[in-house]
């Protein structure tokens, strides 16, 4: 990241110090390791980035590392089918009902044949059958292009993760394979799967995933780069989507408590997204048995309680101090 750009608010600053400092003292968690490449990432890494809707970022700790998106990618993936072919005709393939089980469950909606959302692998396998069947050989082109523009800068890949999952990834092929019997998924269940394992390995940082945030925050627009990369439509879409299903079976907790769309990956990143004011990336692989970052989790939930950004606090002193920030 180019430090020059990156503006000095002290109180803001000295929120995302504290909070650093508390992260720091969560231990405990796992790395991912049934993917094993990802079992090879350092576990005191951790970095927390704030980007606002006005095109500032202030940051700590650790937010020049990359890691792999993994399921952070679901909720721009989704946003970029809903952009695509429209709201109805996703919605025909893949619901929008929290599951209340874990992301790779083997489950679907016994009306429909439908996944329950697009955050749990099967929504995600069926959004990149959506994307495939579009763009063929070039979906993958097209996604890391617009994750790019909404970073504001050339993302990466990380190729031996990608072999890792490929080589691995027998449960998300059987779940591909359900998604054709069930009329949901074209035939190319092979390519629609290695579009999501590649997805799932692009590269990011923290400071990446706040700015990205803050593009989904901001109308779809980059404050960064003053470019539109997301439709406007699917960007509100999205965001419901992450605040009902972004954490997994830990969706309900997390609204309760911090009440931000958010998105997880077992990489160990999480994004926020504060509408109209901001986003938030955070990255800290070890992860709770649900999958979600630990010192991401206790981050994002302090800083949710500090600014008050919860969607539904009333008081919302922390709005009217950040727009102190923002102005
Ligand atoms: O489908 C998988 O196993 C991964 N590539 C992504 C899963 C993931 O990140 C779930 N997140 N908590």
């Amino acid at each position: 990241m180019n430090v020059e750009k990156v503006s000095r608010a002290d109180e803001l600053n000295s929120i995302l110090d504290a909070v650093y400092r508390i992260g720091l003292r969560y231990r405990d968690g796992a790395l991912a390791d049934y993917i094993p490449e990802l079992a090879k990432a350092e576990p005191e890494h951790f970095g927390i980035a704030v980007a606002t809707a006005q095109g500032r970022i202030y940051a700590v700790g650790d937010i020049e590392v990359e890691f792999t998106i993994q399921s952070v990618s679901k909720a721009f993936a989704y946003c970029l089918a809903v952009e695509q072919i429209g709201r109805e005709q996703v919605l025909r393939r893949v619901g929008v009902e929290p599951s209340g089980d874990a992301f790779n469950a083997i489950e679907f909606d016994p009306g429909t044949n439908r996944p329950y959302n697009p955050m749990v692998n099967a929504g995600a396998i069926t959004v990149a059958g959506i994307l495939h069947e579009r763009f063929g050989a070039d979906a993958f082109d097209f996604l890391m292009e617009r994750f790019s523009r909404a970073a504001g800068r050339r993302l990466g890949f990380d190729e031996k993760v990608y072999r890792s999952e490929a080589q691995t990834g027998h449960r998300n092929r059987a779940i591909a394979h359900l998604l054709l019997a069930g009329g949901i998924i074209p035939a190319a269940v092979d390519a629609i799967v290695d579009l999501y394992f590649r997805q799932c390995s692009i590269l990011v940082t923290a400071a990446d995933l706040a700015r990205m945030g803050a593009t989904l925050a901001s109308m779809g627009e980059n404050p960064m780069t003053d470019e539109q990369v997301f439709d406007l439509q699917a960007v509100r879409d999205t965001q419901a989507v992450m605040l009902s299903c972004g954490m997994y079976d830990y969706s309900g907790n997390w609204i309760f408590d911090v009440g931000i769309p958010a998105k997880s990956g077992v990489g160990g990143g999480i994004v926020g997204v504060v509408n109209r004011q901001l986003g938030i990336g955070t990255y800290s692989p070890r992860l709770d048995r649900k999958g979600n970052s630990v010192r991401g989790v206790a981050a994002i939930t302090l800083l949710s309680e500090e600014l008050g950004l919860h969607a539904f606090d009333c008081t919302n002193v922390g709005s009217a101090l950040l727009g102190s920030f923002l102005s």
